[in-house]
């Protein structure tokens, strides 16, 4: 059975595309899922994307997770700098995590260095815009291979 990986955006990446290009990118969210669509099918695994900008459904579906994903991909966009709700339930979860940012976090406001999912994720990717998915994905993908 091929493995289950679940992708959560947070709040404001629906913007991608037109949000600050300069420090993300011009490719849309759904350019970004389509990509991971398309890695998933070259490593035989099977990957849901979701998007919210609210932290109860981050949670929620991280709660959910458990037990059904074989590991989950996060790029928690504002709420990495200020969620302790979002880190307990990743922790929670008791699921391989792999913490992604499209833009180098550790280059900008010294208020995005501290991340509260960091320690607890397998690993993270930041700077690479999208293609941080990509290398997420195969390094998840690779566990179960
Ligand atoms: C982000 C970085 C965060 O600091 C920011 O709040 C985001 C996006 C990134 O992908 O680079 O919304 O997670």
């Amino acid at each position: 059975m091929s493995a289950n990986i679940l992708v959560l955006h947070g709040p404001n990446l629906n913007m991608l595309g037109t949000r600050e290009p300069d420090v993300y990118g011009h490719e849309t969210l759904d350019d970004v899922n389509a990509s991971i669509q398309v890695k998933a099918g070259e490593l035989g695994v099977a990957v849901e994307c979701r998007q919210s900008n609210s932290e109860g459904d981050l949670v929620t579906w991280i709660q959910q997770a458990r037990g059904q994903a074989d590991a989950i991909i996060i790029n928690a966009g504002a709420y990495t700098h200020t969620s302790v709700a979002i880190a307990d339930a990743l922790r929670a979860a008791e699921l391989p995590v792999y913490e992604v940012h499209l833009s180098n976090i550790y280059q900008r406001e010294s208020f995005r260095h501290h991340s509260y999912i960091s320690s607890l994720a397998v690993a993270v990717i930041c700077g690479l815009g999208p293609d941080g998915y990509l290398s997420a994905l195969a390094a998840a993908a690779k566990k179960f291979g």
